[in-house]
């Protein structure tokens, strides 16, 4: 018997995590993950809450201490002017958050602006509550920002909201303030909300920086904001992340659905957060300064590869959103009804053992593209260099 969600497609992220496991000695710049630990006062607050036995139910929101913390941290951080930690609610990362949101804020039939190209999942979320996900291009031209006027004309008196991802999965563009007010007053004039998803606030490059979309005049009441501690505080595997919701309705709705889901996200994996948030996270910045070494590394290397795979370095997140050469096909041709970037990620995975994730699942416009992590280590980028560098030239 069918049911809605078999209508959903799995994100070829998890499809291609899978064939990597088939590697031996893989080089993994598919999946989105950093090699860093987690930092110390992290694990040392989680060991401590496993010893002084806090391992029981909590609050459905989170505990009181940590949205504390997050509430001041939103406010000097974000600029969100947030007036009560009870405006956030904690996660079980950000995926989760992104799916209480979609599913407590949209109904079947509404629309959704999204960026073209966009993290699967999210379009995933969108799906499953039976909305519908309308694109709208970030263009390559533009840093991998948006055509104003594009944005305005995607509205329809369907439009419940706008999703907005910056840093951007996968492109790597990051939107400024001119970009950001010019979505704030299409929210405004058209009286939609905003789902402002910022997994990599803390993993911007060259000096710029981060800006938050609820923290724009009069936006904070119409945005939810997503965040999580994966990417800042090296937490990944952990899944703890948290949303900020002013609309004193639609918060009830998402505590509700947390109760329903998880019932309170991990309380060890909470105080790992309060580990985070009470220690100076000098992490923060020396993981940022790392990662863009990784980056330039990662360029470096990529232009001693010949014209098959190119790209310019992203401005934040850890992607390289790398262009394919419009005539290459694999040896032996493509497969019709086969896409070229599926036919890339599957080459590099066969002969280079090198994973990567092909453009169209991002989205029509990722068509044309691979998504390379950088967020490896050195070695990991260098090996799989070389080896990309024996099937690409
Ligand atoms: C664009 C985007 N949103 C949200 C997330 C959610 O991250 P997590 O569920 O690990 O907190 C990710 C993770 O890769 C992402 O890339």
């Amino acid at each position: 018997m069918g049911n809605s969600l078999d209508a959903v497609p799995l994100s070829g992220i998890f499809r291609i995590r899978d064939l990597m496991y088939g590697v031996s000695q893989p080089f993994r710049l598919d999946h989105g993950d950093i090699s860093f630990d987690t930092p110390a006062p992290i694990r040392e607050a989680m060991k401590r809450a496993l010893d002084a036995g806090e391992t029981k139910y909590v609050q459905t929101g989170g505990l009181p201490r940590l949205r504390e913390l997050l509430a001041e941290k939103l406010r000097v951080r974000n600029a969100i002017p947030v007036s009560e930690p009870d405006e956030i609610l904690v996660t079980a990362g950000g995926m989760h958050g992104l799916y209480l949101v979609c599913r407590a804020a949209l109904d079947p039939g509404d629309e959704v602006i999204v960026p073209d190209p966009a993290w699967g999942p999210t379009l995933g979320h969108i799906l499953a509550v039976g909305a519908t996900p309308v694109p709208c291009p970030l263009r390559p031209g533009l840093d991998w920002r948006y055509d104003p006027e594009e944005l305005r004309s995607s509205v329809t008196p369907r439009t419940r909201a706008i999703l907005v991802n910056t840093p951007h999965n996968p492109t790597g563009g990051v939107l400024g303030r001119a970009d950001l007010e010019a979505i704030a007053a299409v929210a405004r004039e058209r009286d939609l909300m905003v789902i402002s998803d910022e997994p990599y606030e803390d993993i911007v490059y060259d000096g710029a920086r981060h800006v938050s979309l609820a923290a724009l005049p009069e936006m904070h009441k119409r945005t939810v904001s997503v965040f999580t501690f994966s990417k800042s505080h090296v937490m990944t595997g952990l899944r703890l992340g948290y949303v900020v919701v002013k609309n004193p309705e639609l918060r009830a709705r998402v505590l509700k659905l947390i109760s329903l889901t998880v019932s309170n996200v991990s309380s060890v994996i909470q105080h790992g957060g309060l580990g985070a948030l009470e220690a100076d996270q000098h992490w923060i910045a020396a993981n940022r300064a790392a990662l863009e070494a990784r980056r330039d590394r990662f360029y470096a290397g990529l232009a001693t590869l010949g014209d098959t795979l190119t790209g310019s370095p992203p401005a934040g997140a850890f992607f390289a959103f790398l262009r394919i050469d419009p005539a290459w096909e694999p040896p032996g041709g493509l497969v019709p009804g086969r896409s070229q970037s599926w036919a890339m990620a599957e080459h590099l995975i066969r002969q280079a053992r090198v994973g990567s994730i092909p453009g169209v699942d991002f989205g029509a416009l990722g068509e044309g593209y691979i998504r390379c992590c950088f967020a490896r280590e050195p070695s990991e980028l260098d090996g799989a260099l070389a080896s990309m560098r024996e099937v690409l030239l």
